[in-house]
């Protein structure tokens, strides 16, 4: 079985795994990198990682027109059923829950969580997800440089999607130290040239991610997918 992995540009990640449509930080609309409108997107489930604008993004949108779940932290899950959004799942930070597409555990991360409105959005995560096939599959989202990453490499992960913008996140020298914690079998980064401000040079990167760890990096464009 596999799954494939579609960059949108900035944080938002599509993952098509076990007949489930999974889209990440739904933020397309507004988002500079995103080659598809919010308009045209389709999902079963919307996960949010945390409550800035450019992760919550379309959500509610895409929920309202796809009747996709949105799971996210239990303040953001409630503060999306607040704006009409019918399916909602909250979950917290360690805590891990079996849905249809596989077991999906929130993890923690070091970032703001602010919603658009000025709601408390709890705590900002990140997700690891296991796949009907047994796949681990680590999405770090907005996240600075922590020690614990390697608790999450211990699982053994297929994938690792990261962060290297710098200014908001980790930076590329960061997040080439987060690739030796996680040790993943492949890394993709996120979250750099949606705006001047984190401008990064991905081939460059991941030359030190090939020269430096047993980990392969695999740079997308924006709209390309990666099969694992
Ligand atoms: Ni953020
Ligand atoms: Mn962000």
């Amino acid at each position: 079985m596999t799954s494939q992995l579609t960059w949108h540009g900035h944080a938002t990640l599509g993952l098509e795994t076990g007949g489930y449509r999974l889209v990440i930080d739904p933020f397309f609309n507004g988002n500079p990198a995103a080659t598809l409108p919010a308009e045209k997107v389709e999902a079963d489930f919307l996960l949010v990682s945390h409550g800035h604008g450019d992760h919550v993004g379309d959500a509610v949108h895409i929920a309202q027109r796809t009747g996709a779940t949105i799971i996210s932290n239990f303040e953001i899950a409630s503060w999306f059923a607040k704006q009409g959004v019918e399916k909602t799942h909250g979950q917290h930070i360690g805590g891990g829950f079996k849905h249809p597409f596989g077991y999906l555990k929130l993890t923690q991360a070091l970032h703001g969580s602010s919603l658009p409105d000025g709601s408390n959005g709890g705590n900002p995560c990140g997700f690891l997800l296991t796949t009907q096939d047994g796949k681990k599959l680590y999405f770090a989202q907005d996240t600075g440089l922590f020690g614990d990453m390697k608790l999450i490499g211990e699982e053994g992960l297929n994938l690792a999607v990261i962060p290297i913008g710098d200014n908001y996140t980790m930076g590329p020298d960061d997040a080439l130290r987060a690739v030796k914690l996680l040790a993943p079998k492949v890394v993709i980064p996120i979250h750099y040239n949606t705006w001047g401000l984190i401008a990064q040079d991905g081939q460059a990167w991941a030359a030190r991610v090939a020269q430096e760890t047993g980990t392969k990096a695999v740079i997308l464009k924006p709209g390309d997918s990666f099969s694992l």
